[in-house]
């Protein structure tokens, strides 16, 4: 499968209208859960450099977009699909690290959150270092949970004043990220000069020390025996 993956920028505008139709086939299909774009917000995503798209030659096979909430305290990478044609091959992976690392290049500091029902998706964010959340800790712009209105759960999300539904929140928060570098570090070097300096070359003399005493205790008592033949 040649396919490429590449940041969208203003000489794929011409695409924008090949992915819409992606789009709108993929949110077609029972449960896909995909929202349809206009080809507006599509250009607008892919001028802006906030898409990638996957091509096989001049085939879009696959896109995602970025999109920011609160102000630009989260983000999210929201309508990834791939065609039919290629999936199981690991290309929503790609694609998704991709866009992954373009989120951290353009908002480092802004959490990257996700909702989903999809295993997929759970098991392609775990990877990247999201951890399930409850909807307490994503934003809450009442734009992005109106995005939730074509969703056929929308009345559970609705009843439960937009705290909880089916979908399970996923979030990385890059604070967390370089706390949890700082404190492993941390323990690497108070733990490490003590084995090597104290306790390794204590129980290598003490095993020397040990072997010594029952060879001299073997010793004497086979000379006792000696004595008494
Ligand atoms: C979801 C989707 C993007 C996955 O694309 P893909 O290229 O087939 O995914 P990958 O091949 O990279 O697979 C990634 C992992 O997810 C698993 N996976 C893929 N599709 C799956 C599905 N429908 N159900 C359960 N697991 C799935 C794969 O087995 C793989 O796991 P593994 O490597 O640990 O075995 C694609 O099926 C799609 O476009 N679906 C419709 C739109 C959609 O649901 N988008 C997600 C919106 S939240």
């Amino acid at each position: 499968m040649a396919v490429k993956i590449v940041v969208a920028d203003a000489t794929h505008v011409k695409y924008a209208q090949d992915v819409c139709d992606l789009i709108r086939i993929t949110a077609q299909q029972k449960g896909s859960g995909i929202v349809d774009r206009s080809p507006d917000y599509v250009t607008d995503r892919i001028k802006t450099g906030r898409a990638v798209i996957a091509f096989d030659e001049e085939r879009v096979v696959g896109f995602v977009y970025i999109e920011t909430w609160s102000h630009g305290m989260f983000v999210a990478n929201s309508g990834l699909v791939v065609d039919s044609d290629y999936r199981y091959k690991g290309l929503a992976r790609q694609i998704k690290k991709s866009v992954f690392e373009l989120s951290r290049k353009l908002y480092p500091t802004s959490k990257i959150f996700s909702i989903t029902t999809g295993l997929a998706v759970m098991k392609l964010n775990s990877e990247l270092g999201y951890v399930p959340v409850t909807y307490s800790e994503l934003t809450r712009d009442i734009e992005f949970w109106q995005g939730c209105e074509g969703c056929k759960n929308f009345d559970i999300l609705q009843r439960n004043n937009y705290q909880k539904c089916l979908c399970t929140g996923l979030v990385f928060d890059p604070a967390k990220q370089k706390e949890h570098k700082k404190s492993s570090t941390d323990v690497v070097p108070q733990r490490l000069p003590f084995s090597v300096f104290f306790a390794r070359p204590y129980i290598f003399t003490k095993r020397i020390f040990q072997r010594l005493y029952i060879k001299i205790k073997r010793f004497k008592s086979r000379k006792k025996t000696n004595n008494k033949s």
